[in-house]
C-alpha cells in the first residue's frame, strides 16, 4: 500500500509540473501565470477539486508515444467562487502549447456535461495553440464535441471564456459561442487566421496584436466583452463578475447584503439634465448613483459607447442596466449599439436578471453607412430582444425618447412593466425642428414662422405628460427619487410570471 501511495504522489507531482520548469519559466517570462496558478487565483482558497489529472493522449504518430504529460494540457474540475459552485478548465500552454487533443477535449466535455447536469457556470481559461497538430482529425472531432456542448449549454448555464494567451483557428469558435469573452491586455489574441496567412492571402501586413489583441476585440470587432490588465486582474474581475450571475436558468440571481438604503435620495440628479436640450451629460453618473454602492460592472466599455450595458445591484439583487449615453453620438441607436444591447438583453432574459433601462435617445442614426450596413436588421435585434424578454423590465426616460427608438427602448408597448419619466422627458415622434420642417414644408422660407411652429411643437410634445395621459408611462418621478422608485418597482415585480408562446426557437434577425 505504501508503495502505491508513493506512486500516486509521484504521479501527482509529475502532473503538477506540467510541461516542465523550463516551459513554466517561459510562461512567466511572457508575463503569464501557469494554468494552475490561474485556477488558484480564480477559485476560493482550497476549493478546487481536480478531475482527470492522469489522462494522457493516445497518439502514436510523430513519436508522440514518447511524449506524454499527465493531464494532457488542460486542468479541469470544479470549485467555488464566493462559496458558489463553478466548473473550470484551464489550458496549460506548457504542454504542447495547450493544444487541444482528443483526450484534452474529452476532459473539457466531461466538466461541461456535469455543469449542465447540476446547473452551474463553466469558466474556460484559454491559452492554446489550437488543434493538436500531431493528432489531426481526432483533434478536430474534439473541438466539435466542445462546440456542440457550448450550444446545448447556451441559455442553460452561464459560460464564460477568458482568453489568456493565443487562441487561433477553430479554437476561437468555442469562446465565440459562450456568453462572455474576457481578454488579457498585451498577452492574449484571437483570430481565425494569423498574420502569416493574412499576408499570403490579402497581402496585408499586420501584427498579432493589431489583428486579434485585446484592444482590437474590445474596441473594433466587439468580439470581447472586456479586457483586463494582467492575469491577476483578470481572475479578480471574473470572480467579481460571477458574483452577479445565477448558477443556471433555473436559478435566481444571487442576493448580497448591502447597507445602501433603497430610499437613498440623490439630490444632484435633479440638476443632471442640462438646460439646453442638445447639451450632453454623462449617463454613467445616473447609473452609479442609482445602483447599490455605486458598484457597476460595465460590459463592452470601449465599443459602441453610445450605449452602456452592465450589471449592478438593487437591494442586493443583480440587475442588468441598459442606457443610452448622450455623450457619444448624442445617444442615438446605431448598428453597433443595437447589437451590443440586444445581446445583453437576451443574456439577462436567459438568466432571470431584471432589466433597468435608462432612455435618452434622439432616434436611430441616419446615413448611408448605417443603412448599407443593415441598420434595419441590426436595430431589429434590440427591438426583438426587448419584446421577447419576460424578465421584470423597469424603464426611466430622462430626456429624449423619439420615434422608433422610443418604442425600442423597453417601452410600455414592448411589455415594459414599469415605465417612468423624469419631468425633463420629451416623448415624441421626432425633435421639434425636424418635425416642423416636414409638416410645415411650405413655411420653410419663413424663419419666424418656422421658429413659432417649432416652439409650439416643443411646447406641445416635449414633455412626459402626453405619454402620461395615455398610460404609456406610469408616473413622472423626481430624479432624486429614481433609486427608490426603481427599487420599489423591482420589489413588486419579484414574483412576475410571464411566458411566451411555445416554439422550437424564435427567428431573431441575425
Ligand atoms: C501541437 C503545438 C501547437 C499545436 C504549439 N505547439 N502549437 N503542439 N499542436 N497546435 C507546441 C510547440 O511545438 C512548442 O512545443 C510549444 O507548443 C510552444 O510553442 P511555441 O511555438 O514555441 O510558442 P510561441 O512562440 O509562444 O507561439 C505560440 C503559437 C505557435 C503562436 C501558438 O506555437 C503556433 O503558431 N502554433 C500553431 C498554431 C496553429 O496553427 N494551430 C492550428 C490551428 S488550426 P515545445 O515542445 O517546443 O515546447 C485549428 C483548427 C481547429 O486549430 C478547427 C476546429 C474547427
Amino acid at each position: 500500500m505504501q508503495e502505491i501511495i508513493r506512486e500516486l504522489e509521484q504521479k501527482r507531482t509529475e502532473a503538477r509540473a506540467g510541461g516542465g520548469q523550463r516551459r513554466i519559466d517561459g510562461q512567466h517570462a511572457k508575463g503569464k501565470l501557469t494554468a494552475r496558478e490561474r485556477i488558484e487565483l480564480l477559485l476560493d482558497e482550497g476549493s478546487f477539486e481536480e478531475w482527470d489529472m492522469f489522462v494522457e493522449h493516445r497518439c502514436t504518430d510523430f513519436g508522440m508515444e514518447k511524449q506524454k504529460f499527465p493531464g494532457d494540457g488542460v486542468i479541469t474540475g470544479y470549485g467555488t467562487i464566493s462559496g458558489r459552485l463553478v466548473f473550470v478548465f484551464s489550458q496549460d500552454f506548457t504542454v504542447f502549447g495547450g493544444s487541444l487533443s482528443e483526450m484534452h477535449a474529452r476532459k473539457i466535455c466531461k466538466i461541461m456535461d456535469k455543469a449542465m447536469l447540476v446547473g452551474a457556470p463553466v469558466i474556460g481559461l484559454n491559452d492554446s495553440g489550437g488543434a493538436r497538430i500531431q493528432e489531426g482529425i481526432d483533434s478536430l472531432a474534439g473541438y466539435a464535441d466542445v462546440f456542440q456542448r457550448n450550444v446545448m449549454a447556451s441559455g442553460v448555464i452561464p459560460q464564460i471564456s477568458v482568453i489568456m494567451g493565443p487562441c487561433a483557428g477553430g479554437a476561437v469558435y468555442s469562446p465565440a459561442m459562450t456568453d462572455m469573452i474576457f481578454m488579457v491586455k498585451d498577452s492574449s489574441y484571437m483570430y481565425v487566421t494569423g498574420p502569416d496567412v493574412v499576408k499570403t492571402v490579402t497581402q496585408e501586413v499586420v501584427t498579432h496584436e493589431e489583428l486579434g489583441g485585446a484592444i482590437t476585440h474590445t474596441t473594433k470587432s466587439s468580439v470581447a466583452d472586456n479586457a483586463f490588465e494582467d492575469d491577476v486582474d483578470a481572475m479578480d474581475q471574473v470572480r467579481r463578475f460571477v458574483d452577479f450571475l445565477p448558477a443556471s436558468n433555473k436559478d435566481q440571481p444571487p442576493v448580497r447584503s448591502t447597507d445602501d438604503p433603497a430610499d437613498r435620495q440623490e439630490m444632484s440628479l435633479d440638476s443632471l439634465i442640462p438646460a439646453r436640450a442638445n447639451k450632453p451629460y454623462d449617463m454613467m453618473e445616473l447609473i452609479e448613483k442609482v445602483v447599490d454602492d455605486g458598484d457597476f460592472f460595465e460590459l463592452q466599455p470601449g465599443f459602441a459607447r453610445n450605449m452602456i450595458t452592465g450589471f449592478g445591484r438593487m437591494e442586493g439583487a443583480t440587475v442588468g442596466v441598459v442606457a443610452n449615453q448622450p455623450m457619444v453620438l448624442a445617444g442615438s441607436l446605431d448598428i453597433d449599439a443595437s447589437r451590443k444591447a440586444g445581446r445583453f438583453v437576451r443574456f439577462c432574459d436567459c438568466f432571470n436578471i431584471p432589466i433597468v433601462t435608462f432612455v435618452d435617445v434622439p432616434g436611430f442614426l441616419p446615413g448611408t453607412a448605417q443603412e448599407y450596413g443593415g441598420l434595419i436588421k441590426h436595430g431589429a435585434k434590440l427591438l426583438f430582444a426587448y419584446a421577447e424578454a419576460t424578465v421584470p423590465k423597469v424603464t426611466v426616460i430622462t430626456r429624449k425618447a423619439y420615434g422608433g427608438a422610443y418604442d425600442v427602448m423597453s417601452s410600455k408597448h414592448l411589455r415594459g412593466d414599469v415605465n417612468f419619466a423624469w419631468p425633463s422627458a420629451e416623448i415624441a415622434v421626432m425633435g421639434s425642428k425636424g418635425a416642423v420642417e416636414i409638416i410645415f414644408r411650405a413655411d420653410i422660407g419663413d424663419a419666424d414662422k418656422i421658429q413659432q411652429r417649432t416652439d409650439d411643437y416643443q411646447q406641445k410634445f416635449a414633455n412626459p405628460f402626453i405619454a402620461g395621459h395615455r398610460g404609456f408611462i406610469d408616473d413622472v418621478i423626481m430624479p432624486h427619487n429614481t433609486r427608490f422608485r426603481i427599487a420599489k418597482s423591482l420589489r413588486m415585480l419579484k414574483t412576475k410570471q410571464l411566458e411566451n408562446p411555445w416554439k422550437k426557437h424564435d427567428n431573431i434577425p441575425l
